[in-house]
């Protein structure tokens, strides 16, 4: 496939994203490919190449299953198919966790290696350290509270946070905790509608809700999941606004029916050998 890569002047920063707190809601969607980044770019204000990608693309039973070389590959692909969206890469379990200098070295490689404009760690009063010297190294950093994906397997599976007391005042520590590091933003997941809605009007930086609150300063869905691509269980809180799946498989049933029948390709889909055509590309010749 010939790639135009999409041009604009104007790139969203992470400082804009700050600067949008109660404002319009903050759309943002994962991204993993240069052509999904393509599509949505011109209709998001932040794209994440979340390390959901080693489930969704890669087929791993959990996030676990990314690595530091695996972002920065999908990095690089996104920032090719976009031009105006702020794109922050995750950094993935075992890339942050041991100490700041190894968060700083994993945040400057992610952000040398593939030019987006930050980064995201899960984590909050115990991750404030890692947060704040990636600011200070001047990489801007997207916090991630609530149900962390990475620690699922210590957590004993996907749990909606806040349920109880203590778990709301943990929360709220954490959101406190990632605001004071110096995050631009921050996600929060799979927690009680009430606690993310008192959470967003505590802080001063954009809240970004999945599985939250709708008062969220803004909200992003895995995209697979959004345009129903998802082939297991989808999560209660994704609203599917397409059915890709049935798209996919009708079009595989089709073709497969026509190359069983011959009726593919047709005459339309050969080349002749006529000496006229013979300096054009295989895409340009009608
Ligand atoms: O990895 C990811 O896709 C994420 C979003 C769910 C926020 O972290």
């Amino acid at each position: 496939m010939a790639t135009k890569p999409p041009t604009t002047d104007i790139r969203i920063g992470a400082e804009l994203i700050r600067r949008r707190k109660g404002g319009i809601p903050l759309v943002c969607l994962t991204a993993y490919t240069y052509p999904v980044a393509r599509l949505l770019d011109p209709h998001v204000d932040l794209l994440l190449v979340g390390d959901s990608v080693a489930m969704v693309l890669h087929g791993h039973e959990t996030t676990l299953g990314a690595s530091l070389e695996m972002m920065i590959a999908h990095g690089q692909a996104v920032m090719r198919g976009s031009a105006r969206a702020c794109v922050v890469v995750d950094m993935p379990a075992g890339s942050y966790e041991e100490s700041a200098e190894q968060a700083v070295a994993s945040a400057l490689r992610i952000v040398d290696e593939t030019g987006c404009q930050g980064v995201k760690l899960e984590g909050g009063v115990d991750m404030a350290g890692q947060i704040a010297a990636i600011v200070a190294a001047g990489i801007p950093v997207m916090g991630h509270i609530g149900l962390l994906p990475q620690s699922v397997e210590r957590d004993g599976g996907y749990r909606i946070k806040g349920r109880t007391d203590e778990t709301v005042a943990a929360l709220m520590a954490d959101a406190r905790a990632v605001e004071e590091a110096g995050a631009f933003c921050v996600v929060i997941e799979g927690t009680v509608e009430a606690v993310a809605a008192d959470i967003t009007r505590s802080i001063a930086i954009p809240t970004i809700g999945i599985g939250a609150s709708g008062d969220c300063d803004g909200q992003i869905l895995v995209i697979d999941d959004m345009v129903g691509l998802t082939v297991d269980r989808v999560p209660k809180f994704v609203k599917e606004y397409a059915d890709l799946r049935r798209v996919i498989a009708n079009a595989a049933e089709r073709y497969a029916a026509d190359v069983r029948d011959r009726t593919f390709p047709a005459a339309a889909h050969v080349f002749s050998n006529s000496k006229a055509s013979s300096s054009k590309d295989v895409g340009d010749e009608a």
